[in-house]
Formats: C-alpha cells, sequence, structure tokens
C-alpha cells in the first residue's frame, strides 16, 4: 500500500522561526494576509522545508467578515476582535457587494503559489463555514460557548438566517474565486460546530454546508470539498451523508474504529492525530501514527492532524511526523 498524502493544518505560522521572521514585515495581521508576496511566502515556507503533499493557502476565515464590512482586528496575543454583531438591525451595516473584489490579493496569492509549485503538490483554497463565521461575527471574537451566536440562532430563526444567508453567498464566490485562480481541492472550517445542539447543527451546519457544496459542485464538479465539522459527535455521519462533501475532517476526538464502521467503506477521511502527538514527539507520536496507520486500512485516508499545529510545536517533529507515515 502506497502512503497516505499528508498536510497539517496551520502547517504554516508561529512554531516556524521562518514565519516568526516575515510576519514582522506586516504592520498586522491582515495586512500580512493582504500583502501577496508575504502570503505567498508563508504559503511555501512549509512546503520547502518539508516533503508536504499538499499546500493551503495562507489566509484566515475572518477575511469574510472584513470583506462584509465588519470591523476585524487581530490585537497581538489576544486573538481576533470583531466589531459584534447582535441582532437583525446591525446587518443593514453589512453589505455582499464587492466582497470578491475586495478579497483580490487572496485571489493574487493563490495564483502566485499555484505558478511556484511543482505539479504533484496540491494547493488547498478555503474558508469557514457559515455557522463557525456567524459565530465569530455576533460574539466579537473567539470564545468557549459562543452564547451570543446561539442565543440569536435558537430564538430568531427568520433575523439569524439572513446573516447566514449572506455568508453562504459571499462563501461560495470567495471560493470559486480561488478555484478559478487556480486551488485544487477546498476545505471548509466549522471549528465551532460541535457547540450545536442536534436541531440547530442540522440548520446551522448541515444546511448551509449543502448549499456552499452544490453551487460549486455545480460550477466545479471536478474540485473535491473536504468539510472539517469540529466536534460534530455521531453527527459527523449525517453531515458526511447530507452535505455533499467529498472528504469529511476527523477531529480529535472522533474514534476511528467508529469512523470506519459508520461511514460508507469509500468515503474519504482526513485526520485525526492528536496534536499533541506532535508537539511531544518520540514515543508518543509513533504510537499514534502507528494507530491511524493500522485503523485506517484499506479506506482513503489524507493524514493530518485533528486540529492545527499548536505554536509550541518543535519545527523538526513535522519532519520526523512525515517520516513515520511515509515509512508506514
Ligand atoms: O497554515 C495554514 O493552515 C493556513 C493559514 C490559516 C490561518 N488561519 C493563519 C493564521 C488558516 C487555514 C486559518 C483558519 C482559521 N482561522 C480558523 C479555522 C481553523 C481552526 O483553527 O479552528 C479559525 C477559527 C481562524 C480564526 C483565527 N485566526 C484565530 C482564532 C486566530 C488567533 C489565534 C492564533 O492562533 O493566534 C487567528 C490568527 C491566525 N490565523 C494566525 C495565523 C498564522 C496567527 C496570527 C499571527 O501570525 O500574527
Amino acid at each position: 500500500m502506497p502512503s497516505p498524502p499528508i498536510w497539517l493544518m496551520r502547517q504554516a505560522g508561529r512554531y516556524l522561526p521562518e514565519y516568526r521572521k516575515l510576519r514582522k514585515e506586516a504592520a498586522n495581521f491582515l495586512e500580512f494576509c493582504f500583502s501577496p508576496a508575504l502570503a505567498i511566502e508563508a504559503t511555501l515556507q512549509p512546503i520547502r522545508r518539508y516533503g508536504l503533499d499538499a499546500a493551503i493557502l495562507f489566509s484566515d476565515i475572518l477575511t469574510v467578515p472584513w470583506a462584509l464590512g465588519q470591523k476585524v482586528e487581530f490585537l497581538e496575543g489576544e486573538g481576533p476582535k470583531l466589531a459584534a454583531i447582535r441582532g437583525p438591525g446591525d446587518l443593514d451595516r453589512l453589505t455582499c457587494d464587492g466582497v470578491v473584489e475586495k478579497l483580490s490579493p487572496v485571489y493574487r496569492v493563490v495564483a502566485g503559489v499555484c505558478a511556484a509549485l511543482p505539479a504533484h503538490i496540491a494547493l488547498i483554497g478555503f474558508a469557514g463555514a457559515p455557522w463557525t463565521i456567524a459565530a465569530y461575527m455576533v460574539e466579537g471574537g473567539g470564545s468557549r460557548d459562543f452564547l451570543a451566536a446561539r442565543g440569536w440562532a435558537l430564538s430568531d430563526d427568520r433575523g439569524f438566517s439572513r446573516l447566514i444567508d449572506m455568508v453562504v453567498r459571499v462563501t461560495i464566490d470567495h471560493l470559486a474565486a480561488q478555484i478559478e485562480a487556480g486551488a485544487e481541492t477546498v476545505q471548509l472550517f466549522d471549528s465551532w460546530a460541535g457547540v450545536l445542539s442536534e436541531a440547530e447543527f442540522r440548520r446551522w451546519v448541515i444546511a448551509p454546508t449543502r448549499l456552499i457544496v452544490a453551487a460549486l459542485n455545480t460550477r466545479y464538479p471536478q474540485i473535491p470539498i473536504i468539510g472539517f465539522p469540529r466536534g460534530a459527535g455521531p453527527l459527523l455521519l449525517d453531515y458526511a451523508a447530507q452535505t455533499g462533501v467529498t472528504a469529511v475532517g476527523l477531529d480529535t476526538q472522533v474514534p476511528l474504529g467508529w469512523a470506519m464502521s459508520e461511514l460508507p467503506a469509500a468515503f474519504p477521511i482526513q485526520g485525526n492525530l492528536d496534536p499533541m502527538a506532535l508537539v511531544v514527539g518520540g514515543r508518543a507520536l509513533k504510537e499514534n501514527v502507528a494507530a491511524i496507520l493500522a485503523q485506517t486500512k484499506g479506506r482513503p485516508l489524507i493524514f493530518n492532524l485533528g486540529h492545527g499545529v499548536p505554536q509550541i510545536t518543535p519545527p523538526e517533529h513535522v519532519e520526523e511526523l512525515i517520516r513515520l507515515v511515509r515509512e508506514g
């Protein structure tokens, strides 16, 4: 059996000394994302250092709220801060007009990376899924449980769906523009899917994702779409069956044995190494990699982590991980 392809969520970023150096060339993180030369270089850094099988566009999911007209800032050491949208009245401050034009530097990054990559390395484009994007927009930043967003979603279906519909529309355009610029696969990050009840998960995770996938499949039937509904639990099965995604990303907690027996046999999966095994390295890394390879035999697998590369990861552990996966 050939070894599975491998790339890592957050393979670019602050755990790499060359990224920390490059990052100093922009005054703030959004400016960094929108400077094609810097973002192209950040995308290519992990490709040059390691023999990964795919590059992921260097950008951020929160460029979309910014392009909708919301104030978005990344404060050093504090994470993202957005001017919170707390009800339907605030939606009038947003507009879908001109989103693709505002995000045009991102597509220049895609085109530039494509031109620089050898043909055997895939370029993955991405966007946040509507629920996760709306959750940040309403909360005004990160949160443990996203109470404001869940409260609005549960109490005002009509108002909240206006927000979700806007995000669906611009996400389709944003991903289509990345594909036009050369992205060969796209991933939808639903990082906060796991805070929703079953009914709300169906309403705000599965339904909007299905709309995005259907629109992209019609225009680009050959482009695979990876869905990553982090924390979905058993709802992963309906997510895989009903959204139309080509592959599902499994978070760290998904039991692989369960996923193997419950997902259709040929359904491709991505994941789900514990990021802490990468941080720790050594025997923990070796055993965790071996367990994933043993449990996923016979199924199309994209080797990845169950979430992003932690900032404290020693860069040489990524090299070690790739070697372990390639050696089987
Ligand atoms: O290498 C890659 O994966 C490509 C680049 C990428 C970034 N963010 C760069 C980034 C990708 C794919 C993302 C996705 C993203 N952004 C998600 C979904 C994945 C996940 O982690 O669940 C989310 C929720 C965000 C929002 C976001 N952006 C947060 C919460 C933060 C602050 C936390 C942190 O790590 O600082 C960011 C900032 C961010 N995005 C950084 C990077 C490299 C760090 C900022 C800096 O370098 O100054």
